[in-house]
């Protein structure tokens, strides 16, 4: 659909006030395009949930109201998410690219968790100017609509996660690009780890996206130690906890954790029982590929990584290993999970 078709749609179904003027979403729909905007989170559903609907974005569109929020979700695809904000809580730790803090009395809380979680924030001027939280940003558009982008003015170079994986012809990873620019924006580790290290790319990808981070992998194939001098790979089984030590003891406890190995239950499982309870806590371990607990070539034991994670919201095993959020997150067939400790 055209965004006049868009806009027609809207306004034959709802002659309300929830309105994205064109002027402005012409001028916003510009900087989504040319800045690689995959995320958003917009605080209120509306027509503009429709219009970035049709860029393809992946969005998390909040509303207080529940019949008008069931109105939109019947007008958009599949890949926006609604959620119900009861106004009291805004409990949500996922990043963004992109937070659009629209309107002309947005929360405090909305632009504090817009400063935390995105890019970029998207605010009306009159606000920016008048939010003291906002002293330390600046506007990154010079268009003159009144709606207003903002990065932090120490933050000019945003990493895009995305571009960096397109220099890596071997990285195995760009169905989780959006996966890792949300969650990985603004982190600053000093020491990742990734189980799983084939042609090496990822590593490489991974020194690009945090520069000043240690960056180690481990993989069985001793090749792998061959073939890329330039990282720092350590050859052994991810399953063997006393060559898993020594590495801890060698480089300290890793920030980040990425599982991308053997990808067996077996493997996933024990790996994480081993690393996870001994990671500092806001520590972040990522286990890729959990569709295969359910492809026979990996299916290597009864528990599979799947339900070992979901036993884990069980309140006791959570007071056994502590923990901040475990989120799964589906993605075209794939499957990926973020645990925080
Ligand atoms: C999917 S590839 C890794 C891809 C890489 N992380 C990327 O994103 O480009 C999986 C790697 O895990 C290694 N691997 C398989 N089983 C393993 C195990 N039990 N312990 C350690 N590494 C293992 C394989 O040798 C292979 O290089």
């Amino acid at each position: 659909m055209t965004d006049k078709e868009i806009y027609d749609l809207w306004l034959s179904k709802f002659k309300d006030l929830r309105y994205l003027r064109p002027r402005r979403w012409k001028h916003l729909k510009d900087f989504i395009q040319k800045n690689s905007i995959k995320s958003v989170i917009e605080f209120g559903s509306g027509v503009s949930t429709l219009l970035l609907d049709s860029l393809n974005l992946d969005i998390l569109s909040l509303e207080t109201n529940k019949f008008y929020m069931g109105k939109v979700h019947s007008l958009c695809s599949s890949r926006v998410r609604f959620k119900l904000w009861n106004n009291m809580s805004l409990d949500i730790q996922e990043s963004f690219d992109l937070s659009l803090v629209d309107g002309i009395l947005p929360r405090l809380d909305q632009i504090e968790y817009a400063m935390k979680h995105s890019r970029f924030i998207v605010i009306d001027d009159y606000i920016a100017k008048s939010n003291k939280l906002l002293t330390g940003y600046k506007r990154v558009d010079l268009s003159s609509a009144p709606l207003g982008i903002f990065i932090p003015k120490d933050n000019q170079v945003m990493v895009d996660v995305g571009k960096i994986f397109s220099k890596y012809p071997n990285i195995h990873k760009l169905k989780y690009t959006n996966f890792y620019q949300r969650h990985f924006v603004n982190l600053q580790p000093k020491l990742l780890l990734e189980i799983g290290v084939l042609k090496g790319d990822s590593l490489r990808a991974w020194k690009d996206v945090f520069p000043n981070c240690k960056v180690i992998g481990i993989d069985i194939n001793p090749l792998c130690k061959a073939e890329n001098p330039d990282l720092n790979v350590y050859i052994g089984n991810q399953k063997d906890t006393n060559f898993l030590s020594k590495i801890i003891n060698e480089v300290g406890l890793p920030d980040i954790v990425i599982d991308d190995g053997g990808h067996k239950r077996s493997e996933q499982v024990e790996t994480f029982k081993f690393i996870f309870p001994k990671l500092k806590v806001d520590s972040l371990y990522i286990i890729e590929d959990l569709q295969t607990n359910y492809l026979d070539k990996w299916n290597d034991q009864k528990l599979s990584a799947i339900d070992y994670l979901k036993s884990l919201i069980d309140f006791k095993e959570h007071l056994k290993i502590p923990y901040k959020s475990i989120t799964f997150e589906p993605n075209k067939g794939q499957s990926i999970c973020i645990i925080k400790r």
